[in-house]
């Protein structure tokens, strides 16, 4: 735990120092749970939205694109139910006024009874070796059975709390277990309260309630509400699908874990319109779907997971979550919901205006259901930031931090190097600079000896770098270094862009 959290802190610091992220704002000393990406960040984030949107949109023929507006109709969010019902349980306390979710308090206080177990078993290992088999040590040891006994009551309390959103039993809980503030030490809590977590404003120049607007919490519903005017003017059959990425907005009580819980943030969101009945069958497509393309991008396979959810919210039949192994452990990534058509029934209510399909194959009309596939941006590229993070020792006993990025995703894709700043290399190398540059992402760096570019590239990720040398003058060839083998190749300048293209290109 000591070791990942160590290396989050480092992959942070590495963000700024190397212009991925910017806290938002730093020069005021930052807004918390706001980012902002960097000039590398930037491209990186540009390529993941490519790489999600040739998938969806350019590679399914039933599948189009849109983008529509942050700001919707209020009844939008009475309909869609984030109104009543998007809403943490919170809690402040009165001596350091600070506000937490107050699920997230006694989580947090499991977490540490869990930690006590952890460091039980880690010295049972120790001592026992090979030996040791864990999974009788917490079945007979007296200690970690209590404790892993009184996690399981605690949870049982606060789930099903929360469930029948009892806030006051939540108070309780937090009150016999003794929950301090982690700011002032103190025990003084307000109620639990329900907090919702959609941003609003004022729209127009009158600022009263009636012109109360929210800032959207989640892309989806742009899709849901255009869903007919897309099926009508592009001809769309059933079944067809409307993908979207865009800003979403969620005034979130614990924005914490940098890039993974933030108050703006970026969502790639896709709904799959069905026949009714046949939904369950395309949640299990999606599912497949969905975890391919995460292995397509060549990252360990272990690091992904399903977990299927039991409890189900109200308005879906069957919920999955593609969890990531994130330096905090395994946390959810992607989500793909089967929503029913509860959606689209409830904006038809709310509208008065019929949202219904006629399928000309079954003669009759109906409303859709919807299948969901739902990732955030921001968390995708956490994802490859934490796994690209690599450092490593080499066979000379010098060390180098790489940053492994698919090369699809790299935020710069070539590095032109002369070798020096004379003899007409500059002059050679610019060539190849303005041929490449016209498709690719290039960075022209003649300063500092070649090793140390080899090294600044590599902590920005950069897959290939062409240096251009004396012999490049004679025979009009440069080597390209391979970024994770740190092999070098001579290749003639006349297939650089041939070799380039070839290594990038999606169909390869
Ligand atoms: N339309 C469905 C929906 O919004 P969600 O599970 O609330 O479902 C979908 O969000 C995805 O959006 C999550 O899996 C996560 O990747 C991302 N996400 C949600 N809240 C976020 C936040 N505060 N910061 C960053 N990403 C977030």
């Amino acid at each position: 735990m000591k070791n990942n959290d160590d290396k989050f802190k480092k992959i942070i610091a590495h963000s700024k120092e190397y212009g991925f992220i910017f806290q938002s704002s730093e020069i005021y000393d930052g807004l918390s749970a706001v980012y902002d990406y960097a000039q590398n960040g930037v491209e990186l984030k540009k390529n993941i939205k490519e790489y999600w949107w040739k998938a969806m949109v350019q590679m399914n023929e039933n599948i189009v694109g849109i983008d529509t507006a942050i700001f919707m109709h209020p009844t939008v969010w009475k309909a869609s139910g984030h109104l009543g019902a998007f809403n943490d349980p919170m809690v402040d306390n009165k001596d350091s006024k600070k506000r937490y979710r107050a699920d997230v308090l006694v989580e947090d206080f499991m977490a540490k009874i869990e930690g006590k177990i952890n460091k039980d078993i880690a010295k049972a290992k120790k001592r026992f070796g090979d030996e040791f088999n864990e999974e009788e040590f917490r079945a007979t040891n007296g200690r970690i059975k209590e404790r892993q006994a009184k996690i399981d009551q605690i949870s049982k309390t606060l789930y099903s709390s929360m469930e029948s959103e009892e806030l006051g039993k939540i108070k309780t809980l937090i009150e016999d277990l003794g929950i301090t503030c982690p700011l002032s030490g103190s025990k003084n809590w307000t109620d639990v309260r329900q907090f919702n977590l959609m941003f609003s404003t004022q729209i127009g120049s009158v600022s009263d309630e009636s012109n109360e607007i929210y800032l959207r919490p989640e892309t989806a519903q742009g899709i849901f509400v255009n869903y007919l005017n897309v099926q009508k003017t592009g001809r769309m059959k059933i079944p067809f699908g409307i993908a979207q990425i865009g800003k979403a907005f969620r005034n979130e009580i614990v924005a914490r874990q940098f890039i993974f819980r933030m108050r703006e943030f970026e969502q790639m969101e896709m709904q799959f319109f069905v026949r009714p009945g046949e939904e369950l069958k395309w949640f299990e497509y999606w599912k497949e779907q969905r975890i391919n393309w995460h292995k397509s991008l060549g990252i360990s396979e272990d690091n992904y997971r399903f977990h299927d959810h039991e409890k189900l919210a109200h308005y879906a039949n069957a919920a999955s979550d593609i969890e990531f192994n994130f330096p905090m452990g395994f946390k959810e990534l992607e989500g793909i919901h089967s929503r029913t058509d509860f959606d689209l029934t409830a904006h038809q209510e709310y509208s008065g205006k019929k949202l219904q399909y006629f399928d000309p194959e079954l003669g009759k009309s109906y409303v859709p259901y919807v299948v969901e596939t739902s990732i955030g941006l921001d968390r995708m590229f956490l994802s490859i930031l934490t796994t690209s993070y690599t450092e490593e020792k080499l066979d000379d006993g010098s060390e180098r931090l790489v940053m492994k990025f698919p090369p699809i995703l790299a935020p710069i894709k070539a590095a032109i190097l002369p070798l020096t700043k004379k003899d007409g290399l500059p002059e050679k190398a610019r060539e190849i600079m303005a041929d490449l540059k016209q498709d690719y992402i290039c960075q022209y760096d003649e300063k500092d000896a070649i090793g140390k570019r080899y090294r600044r590239q590599d902590a920005i990720g950069t897959p290939y770098c062409i240096t251009i040398d004396h012999q490049s003058l004679e025979d009009n060839t440069v080597t390209i270094r391979d970024r994770d083998t740190m092999q070098q190749e001579r290749v003639a300048i006349k297939d650089i862009y041939t070799i380039i293209r070839n290594k990038l290109s999606l169909k390869m």
